[in-house]
């Protein structure tokens, strides 16, 4: 089958970010990543321009395709926050302004330990910017870099995180969209907080759900369901097809799903068999792997229903056979200030 609508939408828009439709493509097709000489010209810019009202900017911790994340200092108390600040190419478009402003309206009313904190929504210099707490800048696409038994020996404890704060999300009115590694962030004392509401929605409930109409096609290609590949109206059982790509992959260290086109990625999410966590992996638990392919199912009627029903099950079932082992190497050694959260000095 093609999917006339996403590929279209991908070839009409920006090269990089969340083309029409396709947030973050850079960690699917490799081609389309940032290039460090531009952080390098970035981080320059911070020398002419240090502030954003109130706040001074310290480091640049991360170079999106549409934002910067930064990690500044506020005057006034001396704390340390994160700004998620539109990058300059983009301060004049309103849809990217938007998205900025909705990520605010969404989450600045939850209030939950694995949920990242938002703070305020502020324009000034023209520059529109989110502030929200300073957490780990580690996401778990980060900390797998080197392989999933970086984190395989926490593995229970950061799942169990990452289902709660999507447990909270739904219980709060919301689907995420986005679940994927990249949109969780993992501390240095295996802390694990949900970021990035961009492309969250309100969950459609009784006449809503009949005459809501299609859905445009946004999320990550790697991790989207059929029903959101299709268009269709996303209740939880979106988000858990996604947690359960991003589970597979955090056992497996690689999406259960990959192909050379984006068409046939997504074609293999609607159609192809689900694969098995076992065939790579003779240590994970035929009951948690049968956990995570009911996740992956084609229907959402087939999948666990709500949060709470994978969240009883996760926390019930061992994720391997043997306890793995700790490693030598730690997934936060690569990063400067990986998994830190230091006072301001
Ligand atoms: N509160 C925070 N504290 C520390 N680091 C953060 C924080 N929020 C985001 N980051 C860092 O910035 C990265 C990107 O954040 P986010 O997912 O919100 O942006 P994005 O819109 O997805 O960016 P992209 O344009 O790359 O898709 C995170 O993976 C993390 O490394
Ligand atoms: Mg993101």
């Amino acid at each position: 089958m093609m999917f006339f609508a996403v590929a279209r939408r991908l070839g009409q828009s920006r090269p990089k970010g969340r083309a029409g439709g396709q947030r973050n493509p850079a960690a699917e097709f490799p081609d389309d990543s940032t290039h460090d000489d531009s952080i390098h010209n970035e981080s320059i810019m911070v020398k002419v321009r240090d502030f954003l009202g109130p706040y001074r900017l310290a480091r640049l911790i991360r170079l999106g395709s549409t934002c910067q994340v930064w990690e500044a200092i506020l005057e006034q108390d001396n704390k340390r926050y994160a700004l998620k600040v539109l990058r300059p190419e983009q301060r004049g478009n309103k849809e990217e302004i938007g998205f900025l402003k909705h990520e605010f309206e969404v989450a600045k009313e939850l209030n939950h330990k694995n949920i990242i904190k938002l703070i305020e929504f502020r324009t000034n210099a023209e520059t529109p910017f989110i502030v929200m707490e300073l957490f780990s800048e580690l996401n778990l696409k980060m900390a797998i870099r080197k392989g999933p038994e970086a984190i395989a020996y926490q593995l229970a404890s950061i799942v169990d995180q990452a289902c709660e704060s999507l447990y909270y999300l739904h219980s709060k009115g919301y689907v995420h969209c986005d679940i994927k590694p990249d949109n969780l962030l993992l501390s240095r004392n295996w802390e694990v907080k949900l970021i990035d509401f961009t492309i969250a929605k309100k969950i459609r409930t009784g006449i809503g759900k009949l005459f809501g109409g299609k859905n445009k096609v946004e999320g990550t290609r790697s991790y989207m369901s059929p029903e959101q590949i299709k268009g269709g109206n996303l209740d939880p059982r979106s988000d858990i097809y996604s947690m359960g790509c991003m589970i597979y992959e955090l056992i497996g260290g690689k999406a259960p799903y990959t192909a050379n086109t984006p068409n046939d990625l997504l074609n293999k999410h609607v159609s192809a068999p689900i694969p098995s966590l076992l065939v790579n992996n003779d240590n994970v638990s035929s009951d948690f792997n049968n956990i995570v392919r009911k996740m992956l199912a084609k229907k959402p009627e087939d999948r666990p229903q709500d949060m709470w029903d994978v969240l009883k099950m996760v926390r019930t079932t061992p994720i391997f056979k043997k306890p793995p082992r700790i490693p030598s190497t730690n997934p936060f050694d690569d990063y400067q200030g990986g998994g830190r959260i230091e006072p301001a000095s």
